[in-house]
């Protein structure tokens, strides 16, 4: 069998080395440059040739920099005559731009899932896609997880006698039934619009969750104002409290202290697929290191990974 051979990019190295220690192998190092003119180079600090080689980087702030950094891994790796090259992406930021929903618009899902091909890789590992048809952007094979087991098995501790899912909209209300479902709880969502970056409207909750104990999922949360304008619209609906679950936590600006001091919210769970700005007495961050370390092994020795994405 061809060695393994792990690497991590600069946008989360905490994730890197938890993965390499459940996988049992080192974390080999990469040298970073930048020149004078701003541009990048990246070096591979260990033997590529004939290897299976993954390399590790959520697509995250700075978006653009982290992007770059991959791709230059992945044709790095490529040009060292490596046998296979693996892009685990944990969050991959560009699948929100999934649609053309405004004249003359980039699809950057699209654009950089063509990119990454084009660098070299072979194919791809990720998290919680924010659409499922991002998953067809690419035109290499994808193994495309979720985080519904760690976000069920931290809330499976809870009393949830009374307690209901509720995602913000329709697009992402079957992975709530599916995440209700192993709790079994109902579920309900909201019929949310998306405005634009800062502005979003939900004008009703599909779902009654007066006097509930609501647990809100969501694919992500960046600046919050999708999970603000839901809980909103469940206060006025009578929810006795809220929960705030989603798998990337990445909490721009002052989201997170923001969310913690609102009325009525418990709780709010993520995973560190991304990496969390900052900390707070009401966060929760689970791991995903592990279901990411099975999936590599898995995907190294030629083995199903079906049952880690099933939900
Ligand atoms: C959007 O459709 C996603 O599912 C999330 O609701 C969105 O990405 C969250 O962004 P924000 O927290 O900025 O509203």
């Amino acid at each position: 069998m061809r060695e393994i051979v792990v690497f991590g990019g600069s946008a989360h190295p905490a994730l890197t080395a938890e993965i390499c220690a459940f996988l049992g192998v080192p974390q080999q190092p990469v040298v970073l440059e930048r020149f004078a003119n701003d541009c990048m180079e990246v070096q591979l600090q260990a033997n590529c040739r004939e290897r299976d080689v993954f390399l590790i980087q959520p697509i995250v702030h700075p978006v653009q920099e982290h992007l770059v950094e991959l791709l230059l891994m992945s044709d790095a790796a490529r040009g060292a005559s490596a046998a296979r090259v693996t892009a685990v992406i944990p969050h991959y930021a560009y699948g929100r731009s999934d649609k053309k929903d405004a004249p003359r618009i980039s699809i950057g899902g699209r654009l950089v899932a063509d990119l990454l091909v084009t660098s070299g890789v072979n194919r791809v590992l990720t998290l919680n896609l924010h659409s499922p048809q991002v998953h067809g952007f690419f035109s290499v094979p994808v193994d495309h997880l979720h985080a519904l087991r760690e976000l069920a098995g931290h809330f499976g501790g809870h009393d949830l006698s009374n307690a209901i899912v509720v995602s913000p909209d329709l697009g992402y209300a079957k992975s709530a039934a599916a995440f209700a479902r192993r709790l079994g709880l109902p579920v309900a969502a909201g019929a949310k619009e998306r405005i634009s970056d800062t502005e979003v409207r939900i004008t009703a909750i599909i779902g009654d969750v007066s006097g509930r104990d609501v647990i809100v999922l969501d694919d992500e949360i960046s600046r919050g104002t999708t999970v603000f304008e839901l809980l909103a619209r469940l206060r006025e609906e009578g929810a006795r409290s809220m929960a705030v679950a989603c798998t990337h936590g990445l909490f721009a600006g002052d989201a997170l202290e923001k969310m913690a001091a609102a009325e009525g919210v418990t709780e709010i769970v993520c995973t560190n697929s991304a990496p969390v700005p900052g900390d707070h007495p009401k966060l929760t961050v689970l791991s995903v290191a592990p279901a990411l370390a099975e999936a590599i092994s898995r995907i190294h020795n030629g083995e199903s990974v079906s049952s880690l994405f099933d939900q």
